[in-house]
């Protein structure tokens, strides 16, 4: 393989998805081809209901296509079976989401911690990966707090530092700047475009303007297409 061909991480060819809503059929995505590579950071914008969710749910292994193709580093994603599909979502890719999602009982370290597989580490260096990711988000003062003692920024750093927990290569965020306040949402943007320089795909949802002109590449979608 060539080095270019190398850095292709998802290869999405007229894949779509249709969900059955009583009589009627839904078609949330509709045949959406694009590429993405390591190291991009992609903006996902278009109308409420324009299959935004749906097509990260797809890049994340959430949901399967209805038809289509759709490959990350060179494996077709629908070829897996359940319990390979798990695996990706655990080991791959990083969700973020608009209400940051953690685990209300548990502190800073103990959601990275819920996270992170075990695959062999031991218990120290588990608590020590949650402690350097979490430092790397800016939160190594933090590390005690419960997600309540925590502001909407510093928990969205929290749920970033997760989902890097396994050394994922796509990180996947709808709306992640959804419920914070422009200067937290341009410290979180500017998180998501650092891990991107690092090499990690991130593919990010946003109604935001602001937001989606940080984005290296912007894609709209419309009625569940990209549109021109
Ligand atoms: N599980 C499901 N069952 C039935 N219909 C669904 C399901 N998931 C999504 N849809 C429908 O698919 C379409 C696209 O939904 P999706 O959530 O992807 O849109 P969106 O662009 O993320 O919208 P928003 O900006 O409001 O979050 C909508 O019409 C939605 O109602
Ligand atoms: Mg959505």
């Amino acid at each position: 393989m060539t080095a270019m061909a190398d850095d292709v991480l998802y290869e999405l060819t007229d894949v779509r998805r249709s969900f059955r809503r009583g009589p009627a059929e839904v078609r949330a995505v509709d045949g959406i081809d694009l590429v993405i590579r390591a190291g991009e950071f992609v903006a996902i914008e278009g109308p409420s209901g324009s299959g935004k969710t749906t097509l990260l749910q797809l890049l994340g292994g959430l949901e399967r296509p209805t038809s289509g193709r759709l490959s990350f580093a060179g494996s077709e994603l629908s070829a897996l079976g359940d319990k390979e599909l798990t695996k990706f979502r655990a080991r791959d890719v990083g969700f973020v989401f608009q209400h940051f999602n953690l685990i209300p009982t548990l502190t800073a370290q103990e959601n990275v911690l819920a996270a992170l597989e075990t695959g062999g580490l031991s218990r120290a260096d588990r608590v020590a990966r949650a402690e350097e990711l979490l430092r790397r988000v800016g939160l190594g003062d933090r590390m005690d707090h419960l997600p309540t003692n925590l502001s909407g920024g510093e928990q969205q750093r929290v749920a970033i530092a997760r989902a890097l927990a396994n050394a994922p290569r796509a990180i996947l965020a709808d709306e992640p700047t959804g419920n914070l306040d422009s200067t937290t949402s341009t410290e979180i943007i500017d998180l998501l475009a650092e891990l991107a320089a690092g090499g990690v795909a991130v593919v990010v949802v946003t109604h935001a303007d602001t937001v989606a002109q940080r984005a290296g590449r912007r894609v709209r979608m419309r009625d569940g297409r990209v549109a021109a």
